[in-house]
């Protein structure tokens, strides 16, 4: 069983980007030297273009996942996640392809005083041991080619925590004509995983952003 509830949007609508922008604000074009100076050039200020303070949807369920077990952090960004993981005693690693969101988020950890392990690179060419994760989180970060490797890098029993936009997010962005690809469907969340089991889903009905989240287990195997 798992339960549907409508929330508020988390990262809201940026206005007047254009479709390659939005392409590459959505994870498209990803292990390419232009994603990683498309978004070296994002972060590549003081502010926190997404924030300090951490997704709404993984504040509240962050519990999910057992404590202090290690997480790892898929297109961390500059860290709000990740940190807030940290600060709640989870051991938590890092990956972005931006050396720039690498930076900053460190800077954030120690700002609040936590460690976390970091690696730039892409998902694409990371890789972890099979069965070795507690725990996955992704968020705003759509690359439906890595799901199976998310899931194999999953312990029996590991939590993956998932959020993305879905593309009724374009009919709130009238100059967004670019491909689906990088968006989720609605409902799409549901099937994307398939054998693992869904602890929670949410998916707004009627927002000013559209998003989709989700929290999965990856089933214990059966003793013989
Ligand atoms: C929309 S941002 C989301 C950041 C973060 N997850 C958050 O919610 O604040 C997408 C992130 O994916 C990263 N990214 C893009 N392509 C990547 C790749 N191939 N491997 C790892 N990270 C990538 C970008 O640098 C960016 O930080």
């Amino acid at each position: 069983m798992f339960s549907v509830l409508i929330f508020a949007p988390l990262i809201h609508a940026k206005h007047n980007i254009s479709s390659s922008r939005y392409e590459l604000l959505s994870g498209s074009k990803r292990n390419s030297p232009d994603s990683k100076k498309f978004w070296d050039g994002q972060y590549n200020s003081e502010k926190y273009i997404y924030g300090k303070a951490p997704a709404k949807f993984l504040a509240q369920n962050y519990d999910f996942i057992p404590g202090q077990s290690n997480v790892l952090d898929v297109g961390m960004g500059e860290g709000r996640n990740a940190v807030f993981l940290a600060r709640k005693g989870y051991l938590v690693t890092g990956v972005d392809i931006s050396s720039v969101a690498i930076r900053k988020a460190g800077v954030l950890a120690r700002e609040f005083g936590v460690r976390i392990n970091t690696v730039t690179a892409s998902i694409d060419d990371y890789k972890a041991h099979p069965e070795s994760l507690d725990a996955i989180i992704c968020f705003y970060y759509v690359d439906r080619s890595i799901n199976k490797k998310l899931i194999s890098w999953l312990k029996p029993g590991g939590i993956l925590i998932y959020e993305a936009n879905t593309d009724l997010q374009m009919n709130v962005r009238d100059n967004i004509q670019q491909s689906k690809k990088y968006l989720l469907r609605p409902e799409e969340l549901l099937k994307m995983f398939p054998g693992l089991q869904i602890l929670k889903y949410e998916e707004p009905l009627h927002k000013k952003d559209f998003t989709a989240s989700i929290i999965l287990r990856k089933p214990k195997k059966n003793k013989v």
